[in-house]
């Protein structure tokens, strides 16, 4: 569905996660769209053309992968299945074709840890590491987000994020870390003291 329709279905939803992103009811803060959503929508796009994945499956569950705990940060536990529903509602309504909702919504469910090329559908491994990508990249929204967000101490906050920069280094397939390589060396850096 990469036609005009597609194109404009793209949009609304990108506008729909602004929005949802602006409300005082968004406690990540509205930096999330910029610093976040963005990001894993532009990363999962450039991995999606070297592993031949539809780019428009993955833009639109690069917006919505995260949608229910925008929505309410009470959701974080379960958020990959509840945004996965959401996501499914929302193209429902807008008529967009069932079989690619599914694609949509299994991105989105399975975005929490990166899939592994061959473990999954190509936008499924796009999605995914993307999501743990932008923890390496934007070290200063996640900053933001450890400390003021959820209100870790020092120690307690800096440990965290230097974990997941780690594990997510670890686990991102190998076409993922070429993208990042210098940015998880600055990123390294600026958590060492
Ligand atoms: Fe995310």
């Amino acid at each position: 569905m990469c036609d005009y329709r597609g194109k404009i279905i793209t949009e609304t939803v990108r506008e729909y996660v602004l929005n949802e992103c602006n409300s005082s009811k968004n406690a990540f803060g509205p930096a999330f769209f910029g610093q976040h959503l963005s990001v894993v929508a532009e990363y999962a796009k450039r991995l999606g053309g070297a592993l031949r994945a539809d780019l428009e499956i993955i833009e639109l569950a690069g917006w919505l992968h995260d949608i229910s705990a925008v929505q309410d940060f009470a959701a974080l536990p379960r958020h990959p299945a509840l945004s996965a529903e959401i996501a499914r509602k929302l193209l429902r309504e807008k008529d967009y074709p069932a079989e690619r909702i599914e694609r949509v919504a299994k991105c989105i469910a399975s975005h929490s840890a990166p899939v592994q090329t061959g473990n999954g559908l190509p936008e499924e491994v796009c999605v995914s590491n993307a999501d743990a990508m932008s923890q390496i990249v934007k070290p200063s929204y996640w900053l933001y987000y450890v400390f003021r967000v959820r209100q870790f101490g020092y120690a307690e906050g800096r440990d965290w994020l230097r974990q997941r920069v780690e594990s997510n280094w670890a686990a991102l397939i190998p076409p993922a870390r070429a993208i990042i390589e210098k940015e998880y060396d600055r990123t390294r850096e600026l958590l060492v003291s």
